[in-house]
Order: C-alpha cells, then structure tokens, then sequence
C-alpha cells in the first residue's frame, strides 16, 4: 500500500539536479578556460578565483542578478555571457553545488 503509491519525492532536489548537470556543462563550456574548480588545482590564471569557493565571498543571489543582466563580476577581459533565465539558475545552481566551505 505505502510503497504502491510511493511517487518520487517533488522537493526542489528532483528539479535542482538537471539543472546542475546543465550548470555544469555551461560552465565547462564558458568558464574553465580561466577558473579552476578547486582551490588545490594548479591556477590556470592566478587572478581567476577558483569556482569552488567564489559564492564564499560572493553572494549568489547577486551573483545571479549580474548573469542575468549579462555578467559583470568583475572579469576585466571576461567575454560577455548571455545564458537566458534558465541557464543562468543552471550555472548558479552548479556552483553552489560545488562550494566548499563556507
Ligand atoms: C577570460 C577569462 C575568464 C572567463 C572565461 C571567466 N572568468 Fe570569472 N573571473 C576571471 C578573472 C580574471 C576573475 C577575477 C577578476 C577580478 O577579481 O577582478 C574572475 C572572477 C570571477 C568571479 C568572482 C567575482 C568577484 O568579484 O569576486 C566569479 C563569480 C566568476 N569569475 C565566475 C565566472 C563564471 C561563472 C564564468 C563562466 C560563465 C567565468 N567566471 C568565466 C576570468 C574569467
């Protein structure tokens, strides 16, 4: 009875996970010309912080805001992004889902 009508739980998990495997293709595809992942990877541009750990020192509401409005996080010599609404949320969600720390 309980199992029968089991349904696959609707918590945000279930929609998140997609998006982050769309986030990270965004990001392999944009980013990682420049940032690492991780902080123990060897730099690829000592001035570009690695993605692990930039929603640490920046807020991903606002980090979300300025993808949105076409990305100005500050990249000096950063190309222009424009991943509409969704795949902004993507690339966001990717990246909280690989912070280390806090
Ligand atoms: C052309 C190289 C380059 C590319 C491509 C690039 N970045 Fe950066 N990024 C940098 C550099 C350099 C900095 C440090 C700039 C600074 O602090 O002024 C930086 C900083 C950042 C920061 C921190 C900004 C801050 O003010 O603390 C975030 C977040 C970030 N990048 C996200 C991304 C994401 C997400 C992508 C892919 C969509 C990306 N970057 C692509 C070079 C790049």
């Amino acid at each position: 009875m309980l199992a029968a009508c089991s349904q696959p739980t609707t918590a945000p998990d279930t929609q998140t996970e997609p998006m982050i495997a769309e986030g990270k293709v965004l990001v392999a595809e944009n980013c990682l010309s420049c940032h690492v992942l991780s902080p123990d990877s060897a730099p690829i541009r000592a001035d570009a912080p690695p993605l692990s750990q930039v929603l640490g020192n920046y807020n991903s509401e606002s980090l979300a805001d300025d993808f949105r409005e076409g990305i100005h996080v500050g990249h000096p010599d950063m190309p222009d992004f424009d991943f509409g609404p969704r795949g902004t949320d993507a690339v966001i969600a990717y990246l909280k889902s690989i912070q280390v720390g806090d």
